[in-house]
């Protein structure tokens, strides 16, 4: 593609896409829902393949929904292909930037190098299901394209509804019987991967810099926690003889959150996101709670001491409190490291361009982490104004919009120059 460059990104067009993708699911709040494989998801997912087609680009979806729009060749092959993107479904009541700015900046990213070279092995790949907020499991599409997903997974997840994830993809005409059929080969999906993301906590807004390079994404592991007390009658039942699951409970939430601040300077931190109380009555000392508890790890070592604290702690629960505490392992990702090529890439190119960029940890799971399992995946994170996520308050300056989508399109160009040589 040789040295010449591209135009300078347009911020009309970009902007212009990013507001239209963000009224499917906006909230009056101006919030967004757009949970896995709801029509919603689905309006978003049609949005994205006209888009993708009107590009030029040959457009496919696969059986878990996840979109790509690749460069119609007559020569070479997809693992030739430099391919940016993220994910396109949002948590409830989410920001509109989540997932959505990093697919628009790949888009406009694609767009301006397709218009200096039209023959340039680029495309853009939109994942399904990153958020875990339907069925307990984040990154379903980028998970499927790795071949991490088991095959019962299409019947052993289930929404609060009790819809299955094959049923969810079904009423949308997706879904296949063997979900390991999804399975893309490594080193024939793509050259390279590389992924914007708003930041999504204060790291770039404290650092005073627009763009984060991502050296390290670390990964949630999922835990139901069941406690088993006793029900009983909530006026007869003397203090001194009462198996209180929530009170158990409570006891667990507040040992949990200690480890993650005991253990979050080591690279590992805990939340109690969710507790379901049974029988949940004014009249009745609860005899069963079930606690959602996840832990977070910046690689494997961290995740290992984090599971033996938090397991050590339930146990001690439990013995004080004569209840019985169990748990099952939900879900879990594996950390990921990104090549120290693509951190050194996208560190010449903000060199070159003059982008003041820090290295980061990206504390959030991506899709990064398993397209990382197919192809060389790198991260841009962009400043967010606010410093919050998974909320309607979450906030980028135009400014920063550009800049993170112009480092991305030189990064893009630089390793499809490498490809085409
Ligand atoms: O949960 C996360 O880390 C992200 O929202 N996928
Ligand atoms: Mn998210
Ligand atoms: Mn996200």
């Amino acid at each position: 593609m040789g040295t010449s460059r591209f135009e300078p990104l347009s911020a009309d067009r970009l902007l212009a896409d990013l507001r239209e993708l963000s009224t499917i699911g906006q909230e009056p709040s101006g919030g967004i829902t757009r949970l896995a494989y709801t029509p919603t998801e689905q309006a978003a997912r049609n949005w994205i393949a006209g888009k993708l087609r009107a590009m030029g680009l040959a457009v496919s979806v696969d059986a878990l929904g996840n979109v790509e729009g690749r460069p119609a060749r007559r020569h070479g092959g997809p693992a030739d292909d430099v391919l940016s993107g993220s994910h396109f479904d949002s948590v409830l009541h989410g920001g509109r930037f989540d997932g959505a700015l990093g697919l628009v900046c790949a888009i406009h990213a694609v767009q301006t190098i397709r218009e200096a070279a039209p023959e340039a092995p680029v495309g853009v790949v939109a994942f399904a299901a990153e958020e875990s907020t339907r069925f307990g499991t984040g990154c379903l599409g980028s998970r499927g394209l790795a071949g991490a997903l088991a095959p019962d997974d299409l019947d052993r997840l289930v929404d609060d509804a009790g819809v299955s994830l094959r049923q969810a993809l079904a009423a949308l005409g997706l879904g296949t019987p063997d979900v390991t059929a999804a399975r893309r080969e490594p080193g024939t999906w793509a050259r390279a991967f590389l992924e914007l993301h708003i930041d999504q906590a204060t790291d770039l807004q404290d650092a005073g810099v627009p763009v984060g390079i991502v050296t390290a994404i670390a990964a949630p592991l999922r835990l139901r926690v069941i406690v088993e007390g006793m029900a009983s009658h909530s006026g007869a039942t003397r203090m001194a003889n009462r198996k209180d699951a929530l009170a158990a409970a409570a006891a667990v939430i507040l040992a949990v959150e200690g480890e993650g601040r005991r253990l979050e300077p080591s690279g590992a931190w805990t939340t109690v996101g969710n507790v379901r109380v049974e029988p949940g009555a004014f009249n009745t000392v609860p005899g069963r709670a079930t606690l959602d508890v996840e832990i977070r790890a910046v690689d494997d070592r961290a995740m290992a001491a984090a599971m033996r604290a938090v397991q050590g702690r339930l146990r001690g629960v439990a013995a004080d409190r004569g209840v019985e505490v169990s748990w099952t392992a939900v879900s879990r990702s594996t950390p990921a490291v990104v090549p120290s090529a693509l951190v050194a890439l996208l560190e010449e190119v903000c060199a070159d361009l003059h982008v003041q960029a820090v290295p980061v940890v990206s504390r959030a799971a991506h899709d990064a982490m398993y397209a990382g399992q197919l192809a060389p995946a790198g991260m841009l994170l962009v400043r967010n104004r606010s410093g919050l996520s998974h909320s309607h308050l979450e906030e980028v300056d135009t400014e920063d919009i550009l800049v993170g989508a112009t480092v991305l399109a030189h990064a893009m160009w630089r390793l499809a120059d490498q490809a085409t040589v």
